[in-house]
């Protein structure tokens, strides 16, 4: 059997697999050992099913390969040493089947002591904390949501185990003395309410100081009271804590725009930036945010990328545009993965001028959002209302002349700019694309005149 990459999906599939077998157990046991609960026959065949599982994974693991110093060790023996050393033990006392030993020799035994014999089972627990740290890792998992979900868990098993402890205490305590079971204000006939009322004590006890209407009746009972109080306050804080990080990480993006945001306003405050103009800064920092999260970011990781992978992501981010653009309708791939390429964005807030009439040109735009007007400063004629999906500035860098118009925006605009030089090569290498563009400088040109 070839040895599996430790990143391997099939691993992650196996090993969530693990995960759910694990905390089956970690439910289960403390549950049918503290409640006394009959087992039907479908929960001993999920239970001897979740068994087979962790068996299977014990010969497994020395098929999976693992790194080490950067180092992707796939050697059968080297494998095999590395696990005998680390899970292999507690694995294996984790796999006793000592309850079918107790069930076969000794079959009149209680249900307590075949629950006792499948605690080795919860030896694969800490395990679970590797896994989520593994996925954490994992570029394909949200690092949030494994954190969650982690502390979920947590949460979730320590109430039950004090549940389950509390409730057992009870029931060893209440057979001498009196306990809360044999108080006349509860009702527990079956163990689903017996376990819902210890559920209900156990998290009121760990979150708040617990209502009052559970008590604790001797002083064992008195004495665990102190001690699961106690650990409320450290488990709630470190949940409170995480929840917190994992919460703030989850929104990253809004706390850098938030930072960003502060740095500006304290540089208009100092600087005393006139109240109007600090309103315009802020309306185009807010359109940002609204319509383009943190685009800096983008182009600050894709300059990273290698150019293949590059060119794709920009396909995608740039599709919006290529179906508005007529021009580039049934344009060749790599013409389209040639262009991308080079559009740098630009966001523009209302009244603003893009181009000045008479200027040299050095550039030309695509519109991907917004209005704007390509109009004579002279005479104040309109020559065209420019939407999503035209372009501009082209006659300038063509003719290598000054502009022949102004253009202003009227909304908020998203462009892309193309450069002259970038402008050149494309014109150069796709005559199809130069056609199409003189064409429609032709045609705008006959209108102005
Ligand atoms: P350019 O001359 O480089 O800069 C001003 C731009 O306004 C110009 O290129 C054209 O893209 C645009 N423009 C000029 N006249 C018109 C028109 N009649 N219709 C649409 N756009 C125009």
């Amino acid at each position: 059997m070839p040895s599996l990459h430790p990143e391997s999906r099939l691993l992650i599939v196996w090993e969530a697999l693990i995960v759910l077998v694990t905390l089956y157990n970690c439910f289960t046991i403390p549950f049918r050992i503290a409640f006394n609960a009959t087992i039907s026959k479908n929960w001993f065949l999920l239970d001897h099913l979740a068994d087979l599982i962790l068996i299977i994974d014990i010969f497994l693991r020395f098929h999976i390969s693992y790194i080490t110093e950067g180092e992707l060790i796939k050697d059968k023996d080297k494998i095999s040493i590395n696990y005998r050393k680390t899970d292999f033990k507690p694995n294996l006392i984790a796999s006793l089947p000592l309850d079918i030993f107790v069930y076969l020799f000794l079959p009149q035994a209680s249900l307590i002591l075949m629950g006792l014999c499948r605690i080795p089972r919860l030896l694969r627990f800490p395990q679970c904390f590797l896994i989520f740290r593994k996925w954490d890792n994992n570029v394909y998992f949200n690092s949030g949501v494994v954190r969650m979900f982690e502390l979920f868990i947590i949460v979730f098993l320590i109430d039950h185990w004090v549940a389950c402890l509390w409730f057992f205490i009870g029931n060893l305590t209440g057979q001498s003395g009196e306990s809360w079971l044999q108080g006349d204000n509860l009702h527990l006939e079956n163990t689903t309410t017996q376990y819902l009322y210890s559920l209900y004590w156990s998290i009121t006890t760990l979150t708040t100081v617990g209502y009052g209407d559970i008590t604790p009746q001797n002083n064992i009972e008195l004495i665990f009271t102190f001690m699961v109080m106690f650990l409320g306050v450290s488990l709630y804080a470190f949940v409170i804590g995480n929840v917190v990080a994992v919460i703030s990480s989850l929104d990253a993006s809004k706390n850098r725009f938030r930072d960003k945001l502060g740095q500006i306003q304290s540089y208009m405050w100092e600087r005393k930036i006139p109240p109007s103009l600090q309103k315009n800064i802020l309306d185009y920092y807010q359109y940002m945010w609204e319509y383009n999260r943190d685009v800096s970011l983008d182009f600050y990781f894709l300059d990273e990328l290698p150019h293949s992978i590059k060119t794709r992501v920009y396909c995608y981010l740039y599709q919006e545009l290529l179906e508005k653009v007529p021009i580039f309708q049934d344009a060749e791939p790599c013409f389209i993965e040639d262009l991308v390429i080079k559009l740098k964005p630009r966001i523009l807030p209302p009244h603003d001028y893009v181009i000045r009439e008479n200027q040299m040109g050095h550039e030309m735009y695509f519109v991907k959002r917004g209005q704007l007007q390509a109009f004579s400063e002279k005479t104040g004629k309109v020559y065209s209302l420019l939407v999503a999906g035209s372009f501009f500035g082209e006659i300038a860098l063509l003719y290598n002349s000054r502009r022949t118009a102004s253009v202003k925006t009227l909304t908020y605009c998203e462009l892309f700019v193309l450069y002259k030089e970038d402008f050149d090569k494309v014109l150069e290498n796709y005559p199809q694309f130069s056609e199409k563009v003189k064409k429609i400088a032709e045609q705008r040109h006959q209108v102005r005149e």
